[in-house]
């Protein structure tokens, strides 16, 4: 098959790595890809949002499967613009794919099947919300309602802070359209996890539970980030907690979806908030998240090229997920600044000294190629990762290969992966 993956970041190189081991795959795309996608792949100048040209590509270049990786291109409707041409494309519809690109769905549709979240209201009305917000006191979580790249919600300390949020939401109009609508919600204290199942819009078949590490520093102090690491399986998800994450929370969804008309195909990601041993939903997003699937996918033996297309032909009841005994831990490697502003184009020196380390994977983000040399271009750099039998063994694999990789202002957290041994 001749297959695309569509997008340019570390989980776009981990699928596209994943999809080169099937003997399905006889040719290789990535739409824009990076530095590390080029070495398995053909990367294609053509930006994961621009939908006329991903499609005009697949259908010039006879593509059989598209895999789409980043949200924005699903909540424009990717999918249904590839199905449309004939072409097979891994991911929801436009509108299955709201349960990410909506808040308010999202929180209508948890409580409307009784699926455990946060308690909330939905305001438009800038008064109103902060009438509520004075009214329930902090701590308190103010959510924009659409995509806004994670950076749309607030988790308040204060009154005044929850205030300000709306501000800049209302007023401000930081996030344009996706800030016509706001959600608050309770703030639900405990730990979070990430859990994924793949869907063919009725059956479900779950993954291994991850950790992301979203704030900047260790002990996850400083701003939100898109994910500076995570591991997998994460053990706060024990066997008992999953079976009740399956059939409390994603059953319930892809069944409601369904009662919806908006049949959910592809990835469904859960992030949930483990309260008293108890899962919430924090969020879910339509896709595979990043950085969790630069730690899922080496433990996955499987082939995802017949499991994405047992997705979109609707027999995923036909398979089941193997997995490789042991833990995967990735870290990421930033540019300075991230997550606010940093400079690119920092030659990355130190990769093939990594190349050949056993138990370790370089996947890499934000990297181009300039004259034969991979340079950095974007926030999150690149995700090393290494695996073992045991977890701590894991860890040390990944941050000994660190020590070979270097660039300009280049910084990491040191604890990816600590929470893991509050449970092991
Ligand atoms: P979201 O994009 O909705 O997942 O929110 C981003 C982050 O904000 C989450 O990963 C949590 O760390 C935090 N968060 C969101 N909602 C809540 C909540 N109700 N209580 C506590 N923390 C939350
Ligand atoms: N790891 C968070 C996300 O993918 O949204």
């Amino acid at each position: 098959m001749r297959i695309a993956v569509i997008g340019g970041g570390g989980r776009e190189h981990a699928i596209a790595w994943k999809i080169k081991q099937s003997p399905l795959c006889d040719e290789l795309f990535c739409l824009p890809g990076n530095a590390g996608t080029a070495e398995i792949a053909t990367n294609i100048d053509i930006s994961a949002e621009d939908l006329d040209g991903v499609v005009k590509f697949c259908r010039e270049n006879s593509i059989d499967l598209v895999a789409v990786g980043p949200e924005n291109p699903l909540a424009d409707g990717i999918v249904d613009r590839l199905s449309e041409a004939g072409i097979k494309a891994f991911g929801p519809s436009k509108k299955a794919a709201q349960l990410e690109a909506s808040k308010s769905f999202t929180k209508n549709f948890l409580k409307k099947y009784n699926i455990p979240t946060a308690e909330y209201e939905t305001f438009t009305d800038f008064n109103e919300a902060k009438a509520y917000i004075e009214r329930k006191g902090a701590p308190i979580v103010v959510k924009a309602d659409g995509l806004a790249a994670g950076k749309g919600v607030t988790v308040a300390k204060t009154k005044e802070e929850a205030i300000g949020a709306l501000e800049a939401i209302f007023i401000e109009k930081r996030f344009g359209e996706a800030g016509n609508r706001v959600v608050i919600e309770e703030f639900l204290e405990g730990e979070e996890a990430s859990f994924l199942v793949f869907s063919d819009g009725e059956n479900i078949l779950p993954m291994i539970a991850a950790q992301d590490h979203k704030p900047v520093y260790n002990n996850d102090e400083g701003p939100n980030t898109g994910g500076m690491g995570s591991y997998a399986p994460a053990p706060i998800v024990d066997e008992a907690l999953k079976q009740y994450i399956i059939d409390n929370i994603m059953k319930r969804t892809i069944d409601g979806m369904k009662k919806e008309w908006a049949p959910y195909k592809g990835v469904l990601y859960a992030g949930l908030m483990i309260k008293d041993k108890k899962p919430y939903v924090l969020e879910f997003n339509c896709r595979f998240g990043d950085p969790e699937t630069q730690a899922i996918l080496p433990l996955l033996q499987t082939d995802i090229v017949q499991i994405m297309l047992a997705t979109i032909e609707g027999n995923l009841n036909q398979y089941s997920l193997k997995w490789k005994e042991g833990y995967a831990v990735g870290v990421v490697l930033a540019s300075g600044g991230y997550p606010a502003k940093y400079e690119k184009g920092k030659p990355i020196k130190g990769l093939d000294k990594v190349k050949d380390l056993e138990d370790v994977i370089v996947f890499h983000a934000g990297t181009k190629l300039k004259d034969g040399e991979v340079i950095t271009n974007g926030g999150r750099v690149l995700n090393i990762v290494g695996m073992d039998k045991e977890f701590k063994t894991a860890q040390e694999k990944a941050y000994n290969a660190i020590k070979y990789i270097h660039f300009d202002k280049m910084h990491y957290r040191t604890d990816i992966g600590n929470k893991a041994y509050r449970h092991l």
